[in-house]
């Protein structure tokens, strides 16, 4: 077991990157599989959960060769190329990694099981399930197939409408993977504005995607009621370059906001701070911290300053299609801020070191309508609550979110990472500004999402490390 030992910093300075999107990491996997050609990736980000879809992508039948940690290049097969492994695909603790593959093995003809850690067996797949099997597939799993290890047997698939009972961008990508294969034409429909990554890269394949915008508010036609996007693309169309030659790309994934998120609010809280983060992803459906820290009062400002990498005839989106920028963050007196509704869906990773924030800003902060935080890597609301406490910070917990009451100075204490890679940073954040020793427990999951955490942050003066336990 590693553990992190962190102690008060000074003023945070200087200039980092952040790791590569775990989410377009992962996309980058499964697409380029079943693209017919090759698709080189930079920037690709060596994070355990990716490696669980890398071997899985393999575990097909895929050749990838990894010419780097962050480089690599996956030899597509197209739609119909992939095989029936000879195992089980282990997901490990990626949830992203079993969702979208199950969309991918639904289109398939051959039967797949798909199972991971045991966090992963405990998160719910009948979000994936039921919509799957509208679309013609066998999914059987444990609990009334609503539980991991999912058996999967599909073939013969025909579009669906679904409207999505949640925001999530795992079922809308499933359901999307599935449709590829599937007659006809596929329709999603979102109740808010999940992240968009898999449309964006899939248009950097060729594939028609359309997705029409919910009408402003107060505003009727056009565009779908509600607060969604509806997304609709036919099925059986190959993934290609659209220009000349096969090759697919180079592209490079960005900088993962939800990594940068935690030196982001590092620079935030601790006073006199001034940081640059270079090369952060800023789709709009990621940056919602973002957001919460300007309502907050926070010196931030994303500065488009970073040129977007050449866009070539062969990948004509640039970076998979996704908006780059650099973020500043100085030292602020942060206030209080409610949340809910959309900014829940477009900070959805993001609590457990918004939560941190919250314990710095004045006044009272609450956090309601997200009780999707229960289903994540740990249920995030529980534990989040359970650790900050341990800290000195006057947190309540909530059935839909929370209500934390700052400033608090915090105070050194020994927490626990409950498994969840997201917690173990933001505790190791809330460390730098609580009065002692603070040791995060299990640490090490840190590098499902971000293997250089302890660098990056050290390197803008912060005093954390790693203590073998
Ligand atoms: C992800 C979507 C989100 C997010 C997860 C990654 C993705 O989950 O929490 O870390 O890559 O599509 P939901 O879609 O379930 O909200």
């Amino acid at each position: 077991m590693r553990s992190l030992i962190v102690h008060p910093s000074g003023p945070l300075r200087g200039s980092a990157t952040a790791p590569g999107d775990k989410s377009i990491s992962h996309r980058a996997l499964l697409l380029g599989a079943l693209a017919e050609g090759d698709t080189t990736v930079r920037g690709w980000v060596h994070a355990d959960v990716c490696l669980a879809t890398l071997r899985c992508v393999r575990g097909l039948g895929v050749t990838v060769d990894e010419h780097s940690e962050t480089e690599l290049t996956v030899h597509g097969v197209g739609l119909n190329g992939l095989a029936e492994p000879a195992d089980v695909l282990d997901c490990a603790g990626s949830g992203t990694t079993m969702r979208l593959l199950a969309g991918m093995m639904a289109g398939q003809s051959f039967t797949s099981v798909l199972t991971g850690s045991e966090a992963l067996r405990r998160r719910p797949m009948g979000r994936i399930a039921e919509p799957l099997r509208l679309m013609g597939a066998t999914v059987l799993g444990r609990q009334a197939g609503r539980l991991p290890p999912l058996t999967i047997r599909g073939g013969n698939l025909r579009g669906i409408d679904y409207a999505m009972p949640v925001a999530s961008a795992q079922v809308k990508s499933a359901i999307l993977l599935a449709g590829l294969f599937a007659e006809g034409e596929t329709i999603v429909r979102e109740p808010g504005p999940a992240r968009d990554h898999t449309e964006r890269m899939l248009r950097g394949y060729g594939v028609e995607v359309v997705v029409e915008q919910p009408a402003p508010a107060g505003r009727a036609a056009p565009g779908p009621a509600g607060k969604g996007s509806v997304v609709l693309m036919r099925g059986r169309q190959p993934l290609r370059g659209s220009g000349r030659g096969r090759e697919l790309g180079p592209f490079t994934v960005p900088g993962d906001f939800s990594s940068a998120a935690f030196p982001l609010t590092a620079g935030a809280i601790v006073p006199g701070s001034d940081i640059l983060l270079r090369g952060v992803g800023v789709n709009p459906t990621r940056t919602g911290l973002y957001d919460l820290l300007e309502q907050m009062a926070a010196t931030v400002a994303i500065v488009h300053g970073e040129p977007q990498r050449q866009a070539t005839p062969a990948w004509p989106v640039g970076d998979a299609g996704e908006p780059l920028a650099n973020v500043v963050v100085r030292g602020s007196e942060l206030r209080s801020v409610e949340v809910a509704g959309d900014l829940v869906v477009r900070a959805i990773d993001e609590f457990p070191i918004f939560a941190v924030a919250a314990t710095q800003a004045v006044g009272v902060t609450t956090v309601r309508e997200a009780a999707e935080l229960r289903v994540k890597e740990s249920d995030r609301i529980a534990a989040v609550t359970e650790e900050l406490r341990k800290l000195g910070a006057d947190v309540q917990e909530r059935p839909d979110g929370m209500v934390i009451r700052g400033p608090t100075r915090l105070r050194g204490a020994v927490v626990e990472s409950h498994g969840d890679h997201r917690l173990a940073m933001a505790l190791a954040v809330a460390g730098l500004v609580a009065r002692g020793e603070t040791v995060v427990r299990n640490a090490q999951v840190i590098n499902d999402s971000f293997p250089g955490f302890v660098e990056t942050m050290r390197s803008l003066g912060a005093d954390v490390e790693w203590r073998e336990t």
